[in-house]
């Protein structure tokens, strides 16, 4: 099948290369044009585990291209996805330009059926707005095509989306028309792993679903991380609880780790985004709201800690900084933790040494060469002369160090741990004072 999308983002990128590696001919289109030349040499812009592999596969069987040429997309697919960003306004809701201006660049060339599928998470009643942009378009044009739009959110995890997407969970198919539907069908059908994954739905219904199950994780995020803090106050062990609630399937495992506050380009933007819809519609979100500022409140949970261990003053501390990005296997710093807890201790004085094992060069492109900030080529380069060691993000090659030689590099023995890595009894005995997120020492 003939495939065209348009954003080469985090998606859109994902989305053409998976389509392309089952047998699709997918072209990408992008309005960037360096990016669209640095993809025809093969570079890729993000981290990815897998994706590199599968562009250059593809893009060398011929199946994949990169282009800046709109019209050729248009002519080339029956499925022209919309994968672009939708980055949030002042108040939180979502800016649709790029979206619309795409169905409107859609609507100005295309002159056989085409099937109009938004990727990107869009507030309810964006189908019915690119419905509205197309028609205009065509009205203008003086022509009648006909067309679907569907929405087809997308629910891949950074640093396992290739996974995600080659082995969906569902896949949500939005749409009021049988024979669009029966046509995604067709396109997902090698992706139907066992038993159909396809879940088919109204449009309005498909693209709620994208905001509840963000809204829904990001929820249990931060209620595990407002029982944390309970636990603080109470002398409880808030990893025992986790464990402890849950073994009740109801509950499960999946997603109640607390730590210092959810990140990346989708939980923050999508629960405000939904905030806003709700406000806008008349409705008070009183949970979404705790959510997020359960969330802000949690960003600074490691500062303050840092902050009473020193008694209130950091001039001149120097902290060792273990992760930078939002979560592990990727290089995304978008809304990381670790940058509120960085610019809280700039603030207050004190000056940074990191690591990260692949988000460097993103930090310095956020950064620069920053008063305050040495960035190091190993986790252990950045403890020498520091008061303390901090963890930020789970990369698994910070589960099992090597504590003598923390211990022998750092002025202190003292971790704050803001992901729970380690057992607080196994650290004091090597002599460590230990902070985690609602664990008693
Ligand atoms: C999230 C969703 O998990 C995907 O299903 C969704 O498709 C995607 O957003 C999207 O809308 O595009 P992602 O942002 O890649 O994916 O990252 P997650 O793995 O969900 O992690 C988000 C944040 O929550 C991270 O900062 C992570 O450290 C934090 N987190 C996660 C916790 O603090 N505790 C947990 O138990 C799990």
């Amino acid at each position: 099948m003939r495939v065209s999308i348009f954003g080469t983002g985090y998606v859109g990128l994902v989305t053409g290369a998976c389509f392309a590696e089952v047998g699709n001919d997918v072209v990408c289109v992008d309005v960037d044009a360096t990016k669209i030349e640095a993809l025809n040499r093969g570079e890729i812009p993000i981290f990815e585990p897998g994706l590199e592999a599968m562009v250059m596969r593809n893009r060398e069987a011929g199946r994949l291209q990169f282009t800046t040429d709109a019209d050729q997309a248009v002519g080339h697919g029956e499925f022209q996805f919309i994968a672009v960003g939708t980055p949030p306004e002042e108040d939180g809701s979502a800016d649709l330009r790029h979206v619309l201006a795409v169905a409107d660049s859609i609507a100005a060339s295309m002159d056989e059926a085409r099937i109009i599928v938004d990727k990107s998470t869009v507030p309810v009643g964006t189908a019915d707005r690119v419905r509205e942009t197309v028609e205009r378009r065509l009205h203008t044009r003086g022509v009648a095509v006909p067309y679907s739009v569907v929405s087809n959110p997308e629910f891949l995890k950074e640093g396992a989306a290739i996974d995600d997407f080659m082995k969906p969970e569902r896949v949500i198919v939005g749409c009021d028309d049988a024979r669009a539907r029966e046509k995604l069908h067709a396109l997902y059908a090698p992706f139907n792993r066992n038993h159909d994954r396809l879940i088919s739905m109204d449009v309005r219904s498909a693209e709620l679903t994208k905001y509840a199950a963000n809204a829904m994780l990001a929820t249990k995020i931060s209620f595990m991380n407002e029982l944390a803090n309970i636990a603080d106050r109470v002398g409880a062990d808030i990893e025992r609880v986790r464990i402890g609630i849950g073994a009740d399937p109801r509950i499960g495992y999946h997603f109640i780790y607390p730590g210092a506050g959810y990140g990346g380009s989708c939980f923050p933007k999508d629960v405000q985004a939904l905030a806003r819809t709700a406000h806008d519609v008349d409705y008070v979100p009183q949970l979404l709201q705790a959510v997020e500022e359960v969330n802000d409140r949690q960003k600074h949970y490691l500062f303050n800690r840092i902050r009473e261990h020193y008694h209130g003053d950091l001039t001149g501390r120097r902290f060792a900084l273990w992760g930078l990005s939002f979560k592990p296997n990727t290089d995304d710093m978008r809304e990381a933790a670790s940058r509120r807890l960085m610019e809280s201790l700039w603030e207050a004085g004190a000056s940074v040494q990191a690591f990260d094992p692949k988000a460097m060069d993103e930090v310095r492109r956020l950064y620069g060469d920053r008063a305050g900030l040495t960035l190091c080529d190993s986790p252990d380069a950045t403890l020498e002369g520091c008061d303390a060691l901090v963890i930020m993000t789970e990369w698994n090659q910070f589960r099992s160090p090597d504590f003598d030689l923390i211990r022998t590099r750092l002025n202190e023995p003292v971790i704050f741990d803001g992901r729970n890595l380690y057992d607080p009894a196994v650290l004091a005995g090597l002599g460590f004072h230990y902070y985690a997120i609602g664990r008693p020492p």
